[in-house]
C-alpha cells in the first residue's frame, strides 16, 4: 500500500517545489530588473546641488550613485556604487529615536519631543518657538534637528563615551557591521554647527533637554558623521521592514512591537517639509540625509536605500527620491495599496 502512494505524492510535491522556486526566481529577477532600470534612467540626471553648509559635503563627488534593495531572505539587489561611504547625516536620527523608544518606551518620545510634522525646515528655530509659544507643548518630532538633539540627550549613560557606545552599537546592529565616524565630516560640521549649538541651548532653555546641551549637540554631530555605504543603509531599512530583525545577520536590533512607532514618525516627518508629498506618491516611511542618502521601508516586503549627493531645496536627494519611487512602484511597495481583497471575518452570526 505504501509504495504506490509515495509514487503519487512525490511528483505532486516536486511540482510544487519547482513552481515555488520558479516564482521566487521570477520575483528575484523582478527586483534586479527594477533596480537596474532605475539606475539606467537616473544615472545621467544632473538636477540638484550638494549640501555646502557643512563645507566638506560640497567636495563629495556629485556623480556618486548607488542603489540597494534587501528582501526578507537577506538577498541584496544593487546597482552602481555600493562601496563608497557617505556620512549618514539625518538618517541617523531614525536609529537614535529607535534606541530611545526601545529603552524608554514609545511614550517617552511622544511626551518629551512630540511626533508631529512641523512643516518647516529641518533646522528651523521658528518651529520650536511656534510649538512652545503657540501650540504650548511638545509638538515637534525626533527627525528635525531640535527633536533629534533632544533624542540624543535622552540616551542614557554616565559619560559621553557610554552614551556614544549605545548610539553606535545600535547603528551597528541595524547595519550588520561595525560602523565608524568619518573624521573629516565630524571636524567640518563641528567647526560650522553654531546653529545646532544654539538649537541645543534653546531646547535646554525650554527644558526639553534636561542636562548638558553641549554634549547632546556634540554627540548628535558625531552620529551625523558616521560613514555608511548604500548597502549599510539598505540593511538598516530592511531591519525596520522585517520587525526589527536584520535579515542578513539575524540579529534583533529593536523589538518588533516598537518598529511601528519608528515607521510612523518616518512617514510623518522623514523628508522634512516635503514629507506629505513623498507619502502621497509612495506611501513609504522614509528618511533622508544631507549626505545624499535616503532609506525607505516597505513593511514586510523590502528595505531600500539610494545614495546620490545632489539635493533639492528641501534637502532631499533628487535621484534617490526618483529611483525609490520607481522601484517601489515596480515592486508594489506602497503599503496603502490593496493587493488582494480578503473577506472580513464575521462573528458567524450573520
Ligand atoms: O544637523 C545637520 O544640519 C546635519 N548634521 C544633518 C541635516 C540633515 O541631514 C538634514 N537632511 N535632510
Amino acid at each position: 500500500m505504501k509504495a504506490p502512494r509515495m509514487r503519487r505524492v512525490a511528483p505532486a510535491a516536486l511540482a510544487l517545489v519547482v513552481a515555488a522556486a520558479a516564482l521566487s526566481l521570477r520575483a528575484q529577477s523582478g527586483v534586479q530588473t527594477a533596480v537596474d532600470a532605475a539606475y539606467a534612467k537616473y544615472k545621467t540626471l544632473q538636477e540638484g546641488k550638494n549640501a555646502d553648509y557643512i563645507p566638506v559635503l560640497a567636495k563629495v563627488d556629485r556623480n556618486l550613485f548607488g542603489i540597494a534593495v534587501i528582501t526578507r531572505d537577506g538577498k541584496v539587489y544593487s546597482a552602481g556604487d555600493t562601496s563608497t561611504q557617505v556620512s549618514i547625516q539625518s538618517i541617523s536620527k531614525v536609529f537614535t529615536m529607535a534606541r530611545v523608544i526601545q529603552d524608554q518606551g514609545p511614550e517617552s518620545i511622544e511626551k518629551r519631543i512630540g511626533v508631529d510634522a512641523t512643516g518647516m525646515k529641518f533646522n528651523s528655530i521658528v518651529a520650536v518657538e511656534f510649538a512652545e509659544k503657540v501650540l504650548g507643548g511638545p509638538e515637534i518630532n525626533p527627525l528635525v534637528n531640535p527633536g533629534a538633539i533632544t533624542a540624543t540627550s535622552m540616551v542614557q549613560g554616565a559619560t559621553s563615551d557610554e552614551v556614544w557606545a549605545k548610539i553606535i552599537g545600535t547603528y551597528n546592529d541595524f547595519a550588520g557591521r561595525p560602523l565608524s565616524v568619518l573624521d573629516d565630516v565630524y571636524k567640518s560640521e563641528s567647526a560650522t554647527n553654531q546653529r545646532n549649538q544654539a538649537i541645543g541651548m534653546l531646547m535646554y532653555a525650554y527644558e526639553f533637554i534636561k542636562d548638558n546641551p553641549a554634549q547632546a549637540t556634540d554627540l548628535y554631530t558625531r552620529q551625523c558623521s558616521v560613514g555608511v555605504n548604500v548597502k549599510d543603509l539598505a540593511a538598516m531599512a530592511a531591519t525596520l521592514a522585517f520587525g526589527g530583525r536584520n535579515p542578513i545577520t539575524g540579529k534583533q536590533a529593536i523589538s518588533a512591537e516598537n518598529v511601528p512607532y519608528v515607521l510612523a514618525v518616518m512617514a510623518t516627518a522623514g523628508l522634512y517639509d516635503d514629507s506629505g508629498k513623498w507619502l502621497y506618491h509612495t506611501g513609504l516611511p522614509a528618511k533622508s540625509g544631507v549626505g545624499g542618502g535616503i532609506i525607505a521601508v516597505s513593511p514586510g516586503n523590502f528595505g531600500i536605500a539610494v545614495v546620490s549627493p545632489p539635493l533639492d531645496d528641501a534637502g532631499n536627494s533628487v535621484r534617490a527620491q526618483r529611483a525609490i519611487r520607481d522601484i517601489s512602484t515596480a515592486l508594489n511597495g506602497n503599503p496603502y495599496a490593496v493587493r488582494e481583497l480578503r473577506p472580513v471575518a464575521t462573528s458567524g452570526r450573520n
